[in-house]
């Protein structure tokens, strides 16, 4: 960042330039990393090296998690381990469960789900090994436990009992086993996890950006995930899918759609679920999420949201070349597969902590305190004055 002296009017006083800085940090390149990469003029996202659409095509979610975490695709005799492993971790003890139960009833999921993993954390269990070993365990317990959280946390709200996870569901059945008592048809379960290859990673955007950064102090990984959660939060982030539903939900009906959205843009107001900071020509994960709707609309026999989907998108990208992202197909597609608005961030948290955790690593392998400067705009020395002189 250039900082150049100069001279005052009256030639005596030498003061600073206003420095170049990037607000949000937009174009810094920050650091390298091997976890994923953004081509934006392609609409391309690959993990690994493997680009998305194909990972959602011909694998599981966790095939997903085990080459973000790893950084290969495992073979079949490694994916039947890190099952075993993923499984036989995903039960929480009796007291999380304590702790679960007595989260206000009225507070959103994603504040449980952040107290929930930062509990995790105080009950570490003793893993032997080398950091980066403890480190990935830490990751795979986090990631068979999270749902648990999620659906327990779930069933409480409703007055419900909790539902123990079964070891012999895939990942993404046992979560609809938890919610709801039962694993909906294939399709349906099929679209949940291509949903979470989707989510699981997303090079440094706010919420990984902010693990790293905890990261970087040498701080434990739970503190990073807790901290990435508080991040994925907002509505300009993860919490978009949710906002995309409530929007759908307050448009109603398709004849609504192009005068709800023209009053908004008159209004100057954001539209939930389009636009990205890296994504410029369209979200490359948009195409593949957008087919799942397709197929959960035609499964529940409910096209009205893919019909005020389309108008929206028609007019944002025709009109304002605003193209849609991710969130906008995932919110109406979580609505489809019958999960409760509060839920679709937290169900976001439950795929990224494969994306954080790699990040985390990574960050471990090779590590410099993240720790940026300002430009001072606030009040210039001044002396503290006594009480009776204020
Ligand atoms: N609705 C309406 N206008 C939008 C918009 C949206 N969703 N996204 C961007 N714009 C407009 C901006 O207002 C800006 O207009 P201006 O030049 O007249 O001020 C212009 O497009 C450029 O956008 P910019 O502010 O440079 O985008 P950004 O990189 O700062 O922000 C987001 C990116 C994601 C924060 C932003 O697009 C947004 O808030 N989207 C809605 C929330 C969302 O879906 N988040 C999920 C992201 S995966």
């Amino acid at each position: 960042m250039a900082t150049e002296k100069k001279k005052s009017r009256k030639g005596k006083k030498a003061v600073t330039a206003a420095p170049d800085i990037r607000k949000g940090l937009v174009g810094v390149v920050a650091d390298e990393t091997a976890v994923s990469l953004v081509v934006p003029e392609e609409r391309m996202l690959t993990y690994r090296g493997y680009a998305v659409h194909e990972l959602a095509a011909k694998c599981s979610f966790e095939e997903v998690a085990y080459l973000l975490l790893t950084g290969e695709l495992p073979t079949r005799s490694q994916l039947a381990a890190f099952k075993r492993k993923e499984r036989a971790r995903r039960d929480i003890t009796r007291g999380h469960v304590g702790v679960i139960k007595q989260f206000p009833k009225t507070a959103h999921p994603m504040d449980t789900i952040r107290t929930a993993v930062s509990y995790l954390g105080t009950t570490e269990e003793a893993w032997g090994g080398e950091p980066e070993a403890k480190d990935m365990d830490r990751a795979i317990n986090m990631l068979a436990k999270i749902p648990t959280m999620i659906a327990t946390d779930f069933r409480f709200r409703q007055g419900k009992p909790r539902i123990r996870p079964k070891p012999d569901l895939s990942f993404s059945e046992n979560f609809f086993h938890m919610c709801f008592g039962k694993v909906p048809p294939e399709e349906v379960v099929r679209a949940f996890d291509i949903s979470l290859t989707c989510y699981a990673e997303h090079s440094f955007n706010a919420s990984t950006f902010t693990g790293r950064v905890i990261a970087s102090t040498r701080s434990d990984i739970y503190s990073a995930v807790t901290g990435a959660i508080g991040a994925l939060k907002g509505p300009l982030h993860g919490g978009a899918n949710e906002a995309v539903m409530q929007m759908l939900e307050e448009i109603n009906t398709p004849g609504r759609a192009e005068r709800w959205l023209r009053n908004r843009l008159a209004k100057k107001q954001l539209v939930m679920g389009f636009g990205h900071r890296v994504y410029r020509w369209g979200d490359s994960r948009v195409p593949i999420m957008s087919a799942c709707l397709q197929g959960l609309s035609d499964y529940a026999g409910d096209d009205n949201w893919i019909r005020i989907s389309e108008i929206l998108e028609g007019i944002m990208v025709g009109e304002k070349n605003i193209y849609p992202n991710l969130d906008f197909p995932s919110g109406p597609a979580y609505y489809l597969m019958g999960f409760p608005i509060n839920l679709y961030t937290p169900i976001f948290v439950a795929s990224r902590i494969t994306g954080w955790a790699a990040h985390y690593l990574e960050q471990n392998a090779n590590n410099m305190l993240i720790r940026p400067i300002t430009a001072y705009n606030g009040k210039k020395v001044r002396r503290v004055k006594p009480m009776s002189k204020r």
